[in-house]
């Protein structure tokens, strides 16, 4: 018996999968909802002999994906993908995106950008209006964090959109490390104005890696709802 909120994440992967044809090169996203897919994904393998071969954008998705059957192959192998599917944490009508609420955003971009085509799937509280409210993540290198923190509040201030702080995100008692040896800090906008502006701003700091911001990568997103209904935007 699914709770209303995993079936909507369910009936969204479920229907992304009707999109997978045999032999693509697809990329496995990170997430709650993505392991759902995954985890159909590795049904149609098993039961209707899918051929699929997938490039996981976390280690997590990584051992899911093993588990499951699919065929895991590192994107310098794929070269190129069909597909990716994958989570976000919000989406606005441009189908423009924050992600990195669950650490993956750096591979999770990478993935999605040698893809033909992005859909996300999602259920519909992380509809907004205007991104921003989610924190933005942001990847920085752990070498001078707190000189890379303070240089991107300055560079916020002087937009007009930094609302509190940024924040370093925790693992308990130490800093969190991801896929790729870096920390994360989660800025708290509240509304950012132009997103494509300030990621391009955010990416020209030195000691950033990459942010949570996905502007015009996504191309479908598939929503689910507790009551099971389904809407495709594209
Ligand atoms: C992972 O880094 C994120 O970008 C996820 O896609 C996002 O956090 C969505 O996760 P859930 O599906 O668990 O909400």
């Amino acid at each position: 018996n699914m709770s209303p909120i995993d079936k909507a994440k369910f009936v969204a992967a479920k229907r992304a999968c009707d999109y997978v044809q045999d032999g693509m090169k697809l990329g496995l996203g990170t997430g709650s909802t993505a392991a759902w897919l995954v985890r159909c994904l590795g049904e149609m393998v098993r039961d209707n002999g899918l051929k699929i071969k997938g490039v996981p954008t976390s280690s997590r998705t990584a051992e899911l994906a093993r588990q499951v059957g699919i065929e895991v192959i590192s994107l310098d192998e794929a070269k190129w993908l069909d597909l990716t599917i994958d989570g976000a944490d919000e989406y606005d009508h441009d189908l423009n995106l924050i992600k990195g609420g669950g650490g993956a955003l750096l591979q999770e971009k990478i993935v999605a950008t040698a893809s033909d085509q992005m859909i996300v799937i999602t259920d519909g509280s992380k509809r907004v209006e205007s991104l921003g409210n989610f924190p933005l993540p942001v990847e920085v290198i752990p070498f001078g964090w707190q000189t890379s923190k303070a240089l991107i509040e300055e560079v916020l201030v002087g937009m007009d959109v930094l609302g509190t702080t940024a924040s370093l995100r925790m693992n308990a008692d130490a800093p969190y490390v991801t896929d790729e040896g870096n920390h994360i800090l989660d800025l708290h906008l509240n509304r950012i104005g132009n997103a494509r502006q300030l990621s391009l701003v955010l990416n020209q700091i030195p000691g950033v890696v990459e942010n949570g911001l996905f502007i015009d990568i996504c191309d479908i997103v598939v929503t689910g709802y507790g009551d099971g209904r389904v809407e495709v935007q594209d």
